[in-house]
């Protein structure tokens, strides 16, 4: 299962490091070549040394170390494994993956990675269940990381409960589904997904927006990519970390996603979540319009292209399942009935976005699925939930649609 899979390990200071050297001796046994970073903390537990004769590899650890950057730069080391794993995760750089901190080589590999992350937290049980450490956890995973554990148990420290670092079989075994075991339906499907806002200059320096924060759409990437789809997301401009194991496309206005989205085909599914201005200033002016006197200035706008409906009419490039959101302030299922209808996509999501609900932006959504089956008309009403819930539930929806996989 994990023959020519290519792992790197990041052992962090905890007690259960020691654990490591069997991680490592059963990930090599089942085929896989494991390269390991070794963090300050570490090596207070275990030696460079040891983990260097079980990898039959260098074992990094410095990031200003010129031998390590001229053989292998850091950027390289992050992007040239399938799968980051970092065990034991102490709370110390789970706080740090959280905050994005790049402090020395195990955080930098972390932060400058785009491949799929999988931690193994390992501490006191007072520290996993304190707020912050639960708070950067759960933002991780919402985030696309993979968590295994931890275990409850007696602690090195005479407590009792949940913290243990869970077993090298268990970790192993997490590290087979994910290479295309049960839990991966989605394996060898490739998707397609849109989020966050456009931006469509005035000049250069306005332009127009809205208050699309890429929650939703982001979620929806992370959870595809979660199923084991291969997932690009075309993104406008968001304040959010990229999802881990996603390959992610920046993008300013309609006419850039567009052209990303149609770069990105063929897929098999694809997904609109992003808030796209309808309209745009047809000519932006060069220069920043100048108060001159004369009162505002009139801007004429025009239509902006539709990237649903394009993908929909991709013709022998249409993705087998397009699915919208329908962004609706009245009338919410009867305008996106419509609305799935005048953009041939097979799937929406109908979701309320009058400014008291706080989806835009918010942490939460109310969904009416329209177009999967349902009973009430082809019209399914999801209970208010996460936007992580929600992308979860759609992506088993749409595993479900594939047949559980390829
Ligand atoms: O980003 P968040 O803060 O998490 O908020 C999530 C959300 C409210 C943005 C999301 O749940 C949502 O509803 N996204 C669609 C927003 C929208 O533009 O809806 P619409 O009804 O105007 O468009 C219908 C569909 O056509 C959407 O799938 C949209 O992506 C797509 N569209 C619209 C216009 C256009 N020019 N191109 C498009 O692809």
């Amino acid at each position: 299962m994990l023959a020519g899979k290519r792992i790197l390990l990041t052992v962090a200071g905890g007690i259960a490091a020691y654990k490591c050297h069997d991680l490592i001796r059963r990930l090599r046994e089942r085929g896989a070549a494991v390269r390991c970073i070794l963090t300050e903390g570490g090596a207070q537990f275990v030696t460079a040394l040891s983990l260097q004769a079980l990898s039959e590899d260098k074992v990094y650890g410095d990031i200003f170390s010129l031998t390590d950057e001229s053989e292998m730069g850091h950027i390289q080391l992050s992007r040239e494994a399938d799968l980051l794993v970092v065990a034991p995760a102490t709370a110390d750089i789970l706080a740090k993956m959280a905050g994005g901190l790049a402090s020395d080589l195990a955080t930098t590999v972390l932060l400058a990675t785009d491949k799929p992350v999988m931690v193994a937290p390992a501490m006191n049980v007072r520290m996993w269940e304190h707020a912050a450490t639960q708070a950067n956890i759960a933002m991780l995973e919402a985030r696309g990381v993979i968590r295994i554990g931890p275990d409850e148990g007696d602690m090195a420290c005479g407590e009792y409960g949940m913290g243990r670092m869970a077993e090298p079989e268990a970790i192993v075994e997490a590290i087979e589904d994910f290479f295309g075991g049960a839990n991966r339906p989605l394996a060898g499907r490739r998707a397609l997904v849109t989020s966050g806002p456009t931006r469509e200059p005035i000049d250069p320096v306005r332009y127009i927006a809205n208050h699309s924060s890429g929650k939703q759409g982001h979620a929806i990437a992370a959870a595809l990519a979660g199923l084991g789809a291969e997932t690009r997301l075309v993104t406008g401009p968001v304040t959010l970390a990229d999802p881990a194991g996603v390959e992610v496309i920046h993008v300013e206005t309609a006419r850039d996603m567009l052209a990303a989205c149609e770069a990105a085909l063929p897929a098999d599914m694809a997904v609109c979540a992003a808030a796209v201005a309808d309209w745009r200033v047809a000519e932006a002016a060069d220069e920043k319009l100048k108060k001159n006197g004369g009162g505002p200035p009139s801007l004429e706008m025009i239509e902006n292209p539709d990237i649903l409906k394009s993908l929909a009419g991709a013709g022998n490039l249409r993705p087998a399942l397009v699915v919208g959101f329908a962004a609706e302030t009245e009338n919410v299922v009867a305008n996106a009935k419509k609305k799935r209808k005048a953009k041939g996509c097979d799937w929406i999501l109908a979701n309320d976005v009058s400014r008291a609900t706080g989806t835009f932006g918010g942490d939460a959504n109310t969904i009416h699925l329209i177009g999967a089956g349902g009973s009430k008309g082809g019209v399914e009403d999801w209970p208010r939930m996460t936007k992580e819930e929600v992308a979860g539930r759609l992506a088993e929806r749409i595993a479900e649609h594939f047949g559980g996989g390829s």
